[in-house]
């Protein structure tokens, strides 16, 4: 897969606070990347140095295997630079000025006010746009120019439901475009809905990065029952490749260690002579996973 951002290392101190604590990540092109963390673990920082806004202390990136520069900057389209619209003007026409300050063209604005679902309001006043609109159009701003990545800060912020439901089938339409789209989010269950990899952010360290389906079975607990409850555990106990084994009402839980399968269990117990009666996967949710994580790296 083609590589379009490589982070070395990258550290970040605002004065006695480090914001980021060598940072490593690698996104490949056309995914949705999700940089899932809570409050103040590095996430803007990150998007902010990726975007020249802001410069790190150690570490460096490379965008499309370049090291960054004016040219690789203008394939990037980002959130982050314009929080500000004119409220008095309408969404087209604050869309020209974004184009001319960053020196784009200006053919494109039709379709991309279709895209984001503005066209019937794009003649209207900003001022007059609904939080939803006030942020469609902002992702519409950063995708003038037709660029290749989008980056996305806190998408969903401040929205309801319909809004943030607006916004993931954006997210999803972009990117089935082709784009790559990288986004911060605090919130799990955003990343999980939006993205198809994410990495997990604390305190400016990474503890986690993968595709979002490979975090659902990082570890997993499986159900077991057997006419002998006791044998069953006593012969549980005797195999490696399973923690914390527990008495559920009539199953017995256990959780399998990476990369051991429900079968291997089984074959071990048969192998001592244990007839299972009921083996079960039971998923954790990437909720308690995302919590769990949090907390393994205190
Ligand atoms: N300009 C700044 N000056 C001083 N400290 C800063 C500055 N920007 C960020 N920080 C600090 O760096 C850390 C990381 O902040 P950052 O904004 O990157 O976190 P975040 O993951 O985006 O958080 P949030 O989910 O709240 O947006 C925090 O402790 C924050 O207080
Ligand atoms: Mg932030």
């Amino acid at each position: 897969m083609d590589n379009i951002l490589t982070i070395n290392a990258l550290t970040k101190n605002y004065g006695r606070i480090r914001a980021l604590d060598g940072f490593d990540l690698e996104v490949n092109k056309g995914v949705v990347f999700g940089l899932l963390g809570p409050n103040g673990s590095g996430k803007t920082t990150t998007l902010s140095i990726l975007l020249d806004i802001v410069k790190p202390d150690r570490g460096s990136f490379r965008w499309f295997e370049e090291p960054p520069s004016h040219h690789s900057r203008k394939r990037i389209g980002a959130t982050l630079e314009y929080p500000v619209f004119y409220p008095y003007l309408s969404a087209v026409r604050n869309m020209k000025i974004i184009a001319r300050i960053k020196e784009k063209p200006f053919g494109d604005f039709e379709e991309i006010l279709k895209l984001v679902g503005l066209y019937d309001r794009k003649d209207d006043k900003f001022r007059t746009y609904s939080m939803g609109m006030k942020q469609r159009l902002a992702i519409a701003s950063a995708l003038i120019g037709n660029p290749e990545v989008l980056i996305l800060d806190e998408p969903t912020n401040g929205l309801d439901p319909q809004g943030i439901a607006d916004i993931r089938n954006l997210v999803i339409r972009i990117a089935n475009e082709g784009k790559t789209i990288i986004l911060a989010s605090h919130l799990l269950d955003e990343v999980q809905k939006m993205c198809s990899h994410v990495a997990v952010l604390k305190r400016g360290k990474r503890l986690f990065a993968g595709p979002v389906g490979e975090v659902l079975v990082v570890a997993d607990t499986i159900e077991l029952a057997a006419a002998d409850m006791k044998m069953l555990t006593e012969t549980l106990i005797g195999f490696r490749g399973v923690r914390d084994i527990r008495r559920e009402g009539e199953y017995l839980t256990a959780r399998l260690d990476k990369g051991v399968l429900p079968e291997d269990v089984n074959k071990y117990l048969a192998s001592q002579g244990v007839v299972l009666s009921h083996l079960a996967m039971r998923k954790r949710s990437l909720e308690e996973q995302f919590l769990e994580l949090l907390k393994e790296g205190e």
